[in-house]
């Protein structure tokens, strides 16, 4: 089985879950646009639900395939959230914000009551910081921000080289809520908690892409089939 199909196969176990009348969050991503998918599938069969979508490509998939939307300011407090993830450690911390969208993705996450994260198994890992690690961070002041985080990583145990990112025609990429990307190089996060504690006060830091207690639940899909872990 293909990754892909391993990653539909995890989002066709997440739309289980999804119960009559829910208020649910909508990832983002290669894995999240299959569980929308999925979930149309549903919804034209009649099941009743409202959701909240973490990007604009994501509201667009979702309105273009029929599933009813909301807002937070409509829809303040959600059931369930149902996102992908860049990286999962075992304690279902992650990294997220490989496809930009952070810091809705953080937003919608924390008003859900339950985060489940969709995967195929290759996104598991021992230690999270392979992937490098998104910081979203206003244009304003950039250099005085990236030496703060620098400074902040490397206090925390975690230096290393941070890359702005850039859309295909060399243009800093831009985030759905006007922002740049900062992609943090940091090979290893030990305590992914202490760095998102100094990241978070930086002044010019939006977000970050560690999600530390967030997560219920990850379904991973592999080539043995599907695995699902809770958070202890
Ligand atoms: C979007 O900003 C990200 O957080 C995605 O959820 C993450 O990058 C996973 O994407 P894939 O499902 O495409 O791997």
């Amino acid at each position: 089985m293909d990754i892909d199909a391993q990653k539909r196969k995890a989002a066709a176990c997440a739309v289980e879950w999804v119960k009559p009348g829910m208020r649910l969050g909508l990832g983002t991503g290669s894995t999240a646009k299959h569980f929308v998918e999925l979930l149309a599938e549903r919804v034209r069969a009649g099941l009743d639900v409202v959701c909240v979508p973490t990007s604009e490509s994501t509201r667009v998939d979702a309105e273009r395939l029929g599933v009813p939307l909301t807002t937070l300011e409509l829809t303040p407090a959600l059931d369930l959230t149902v996102d992908g993830a860049d990286e999962i450690a075992p304690d279902l911390s992650l990294i997220k914000g490989g496809g930009g969208a952070l810091l809705r993705e953080k937003i919608v996450a924390a008003a859900s009551a339950r985060m489940v994260v969709i995967a195929d198994e290759s996104k598991w890992v021992a230690v999270l910081g392979r992937f490098p690690l998104p910081i979203e961070v206003v244009p304003f002041g950039l250099a005085a921000t990236q030496r703060a985080i620098e400074a902040a990583a490397a206090a925390a145990g975690a230096p290393g080289p941070l890359k702005l990112r850039r859309d295909k025609v060399g243009h800093a990429f831009v985030t759905d809520g006007g922002h740049w990307i900062l992609d943090a190089n940091l090979g290893r996060i030990a305590d992914p908690k202490a760095l998102a504690d100094r990241l978070s006060p930086i002044p010019g830091v939006v977000e970050h892409g560690l999600f530390v207690g967030l997560a219920t639940t990850a379904i991973l899909a592999g080539p043995a089939g599907i695995r699902i872990v809770e958070r202890s």
